[in-house]
């Protein structure tokens, strides 16, 4: 109950909160949260690949529930899975628009219901498998639309599932960096977000 409430909570105050934008980096993020669901669970054995440098304008503390919610779930919902593998990265469609993405092979759900996980207390899992109050990913949600983003999962039932968002400044901060003031003649090489950097126990 004690907890529920506490989730409760941080969704008012995430509806709430000011945004205060600022350079992010995901990447350092989601390597941070990765080594604390490793300590707080230190038996399992979790395969977690994190595509370097990904950063994003934005607010640090929103966004840091958003990468705890989603990996927490990946976490969560890989627990059955022997040989537990979770990605981090960042996809770019034909048209030149990316969106970041948390991959895991776990679980999965039934895709016609992919829209609902994103409602409050909304769980395809009994609690008794898979234990949680349903609030995560709709304090996920309310963060990427107040960064003006998008979020949405794919899945398949016992296929893993993936959950992408959006960030409208992503494109723009990448080409930045890829392109500095003083390098603004030469041609980059788009940058290797893809460069894989392997974590595993
Ligand atoms: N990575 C995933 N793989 C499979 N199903 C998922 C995954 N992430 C979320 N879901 C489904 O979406 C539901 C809602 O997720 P959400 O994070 O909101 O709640 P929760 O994890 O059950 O509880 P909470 O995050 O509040 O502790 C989950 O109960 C599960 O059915
Ligand atoms: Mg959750």
């Amino acid at each position: 109950m004690a907890l529920l409430i506490d989730d409760l909570l941080t969704l008012a105050r995430i509806s709430r909160a000011e945004i205060q934008r600022q350079d992010v980096d995901l990447s350092a993020l989601v390597a941070s949260t990765v080594a604390d669901l490793r300590r707080n669970d230190p038996d399992r054995k979790v395969e977690v690949i994190v595509a370097p440098d990904l950063h994003v304008p934005g607010d640090p503390r929103l966004l840091r529930t958003v990468i705890e919610n989603l990996l927490g779930n990946a976490w969560k919902f890989t627990s059955k899975r022997e040989n537990a593998r979770i990605e981090f990265g960042r996809f770019k469609d034909q048209d030149g628009s990316s969106a970041f993405f948390v991959r895991d092979n776990g679980a999965g759900f039934d895709p016609e219901y992919a829209s609902r996980l994103f409602g409050i207390f909304q769980r395809l899992h009994a609690a008794t498998e898979f234990p949680g109050t349903g609030i995560g990913l709709a304090s996920a949600l309310r963060v990427i639309q107040r960064h003006g983003g998008r979020i949405w999962a794919e899945g398949a039932v016992q296929q893993g599932a993936t959950f992408y968002f959006t960030m409208p400044e992503a494109n723009l901060a990448a080409e930045k960096r890829a392109a500095p003031a003083s390098a603004a003649k030469s041609v980059a090489a788009p940058p290797s977000e893809f460069a894989e950097v392997t974590q595993s126990n």
